[in-house]
């Protein structure tokens, strides 16, 4: 039994595992000023291991889930971490040691954990319905408490969720309140079932609809238009059979079709269109809408798997060389009975992690602000983000012009996953800040980096020195004031 983390780069330098929960009062401001008037909470949420791998190495995907908050108020900033209390967490503290084998791997597993809920809740923060959740796709949310962080416990709407799973990455509909979700691999693992889901705003599920993917595969996101719902199908393709042999979860398998599965929102089974096209990779969207029944997507798209933990099923080594994304937009006419898929690059950057003013969402929109990669830029010496990506600038994109303004990160520090925060609840698209954690490797500690959306380029509104070493985290949301109290 390992009792020690292996020294490789998933568990090393900035990725070493901090295993802390923190309480941090009035952050230091090294740069600027928080505004007076920001009044609200970023959480954001992530893996770190309580103890090193059962089998003595594992992905980065797989550590226990850690909420962090920074509550903003009167020109101040309050941070807080707390680990997700899963039946995986309680097990493995009772026992000392990890009990639970490979990433979304049952049959490495303890005997005595079988049957119990191998659920991380490291992925993403929900907040909806009044209520607070950690989510990790092969499982049901964990409602958390979103001002102790103490995890209440697995929520299953009332009983109402039948899907064994529940994605990372829900959609609220900005004009309705309604909650859009599914779950992939819903009757078990490897399963091709998803489970469609819309929750109203007090978090009743109104409407359920399975359908069946081409294949079973890793349906990371989706996106959501006024009309229409969009699954999208790629190669990272799962194998029962290699579950059963200790293999990985996930293999990219690039013989495989590309496929997007649209529905109508108020439609069933029978009336989801697959379209397709040769191999691609996409995981993160930005966002989708509709032109009466043409349908956009913009989403980072690569031609080959660009998650380098998932090996390729033939056994060929990853290229990192190919494995280079820039910002897409898919298109789809819904009004034949054709299946092509259209494909237009609109911004020719490195990027991921893409996010959406959230008032505007399923809708055209104008801006998309995303972290990427400048590759004529110094690469810093860290060890790259949780997906491998050493993004060292912030930007705003405008898809329809192709226009970028860019935050250059500078030194040796690389950015997160970053956060629109709107200014306020009727201001126009864009209005408002990108907040985002920076990794800085020189110091092995974090800053917290509030930007002007507006003017991306400009020196920030305020840096917030974060004296300890804030591992890279995947997803996260701003909650404001007025959302709370909503
Ligand atoms: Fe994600």
């Amino acid at each position: 039994m390992a009792t020690t983390f292996p020294a490789i780069p998933t568990y090393s330098g900035f990725n070493a595992p901090v295993r802390a929960e923190v309480d941090m009062f009035d952050l230091e401001v090294t740069e600027g000023a928080i505004p007076a008037d920001l009044a609200g909470t970023f959480y954001r949420c992530g893996p770190d291991p309580q103890f090193p791998p059962k089998l003595g190495t594992d992905i980065y995907l797989n550590g226990d889930g850690v909420v962090t908050m920074f509550r903003f108020a009167d020109g101040h900033v309050d941070m807080k971490s707390r680990y997700v209390r899963t039946e995986k967490f309680e097990a493995e503290r009772s026992a000392r040691r990890a009990l639970f084998g490979a990433y979304r791997n049952p049959f490495t597993d303890d005997p005595s954990v079988a049957g119990k809920s191998r659920g991380t809740a490291n992925t993403n923060v929900l907040w909806h319905g009044g209520k607070l959740f950690a989510l990790k796709e092969d499982s049901p949310p964990v409602q958390i408490d979103p001002d102790t962080l103490e995890t209440i416990g697995p929520w299953t709407f009332d009983g109402a969720l039948k899907s064994k799973t529940a994605t990372a990455h829900p959609k609220i509909d900005p004009v309705t309140g309604e909650l859009f979700f599914y779950g992939f691999a819903a009757k078990g693992e490897t399963t091709p079932d998803i489970a469609f889901y819309i929750a109203d705003p007090s978090g009743k599920i109104t409407r359920e609809v399975w359908l069946k993917a081409p294949y079973s595969s890793m349906v990371h996101d989706f996106a959501v238009t006024r009309d229409y719902v969009l699954f999208p199908i790629i190669g990272l393709a799962s194998s029962l059979e290699r579950l059963k042999a200790g293999g990985p979860h996930y293999a990219w398998d690039a013989s495989l079709d590309f496929y997007v599965g649209i529905m109508p929102r108020t439609g069933g089974a029978e009336d989801v269109r697959w379209f397709q096209g040769p191999s691609r990779f996409i995981s993160h969207m930005l966002n989708a809408f509709n032109d009466g029944t043409m349908v956009y997507l913009d989403t980072p798209l690569a031609s080959t798997n660009m998650f380098p933990f998932f090996p390729n099923v033939d056994g060929t080594p990853h290229d990192r060389s190919k494995a280079v994304s820039s910002l897409c937009r898919l298109s789809f006419d819904m009004s034949g009975s054709g299946t092509a898929i259209g494909q237009e690059t609109v911004v020719p950057i490195f990027c991921e992690f893409p996010i959406v003013d959230p008032r505007y969402a399923m809708s055209e929109h104008r801006y998309g602000f995303m972290p990427y990669v400048d590759r004529s830029l110094p690469p810093p010496a860290g060890l790259g983000g949780a997906v491998g990506l050493n993004f060292n600038c912030l930007a705003r994109v405008e898809p329809a012009t192709g226009a970028v303004t860019t935050q250059i990160i500078g030194g040796n520090a690389t950015s997160q996953e970053p956060m629109f925060i709107p200014r306020s609840r009727n201001g126009a698209e864009g209005d408002g800040y990108v907040i985002a954690v920076i990794n800085r490797y020189d110091e092995q500690r974090s800053d917290l980096l509030l930007l002007d959306a507006q003017h991306m380029d400009a020196p920030p509104v305020a840096r917030m020195r974060v004296p300890i070493r804030l591992r890279n985290a995947f997803h996260g949301i701003w909650v404001s004031k007025e959302d709370r109290e909503k």
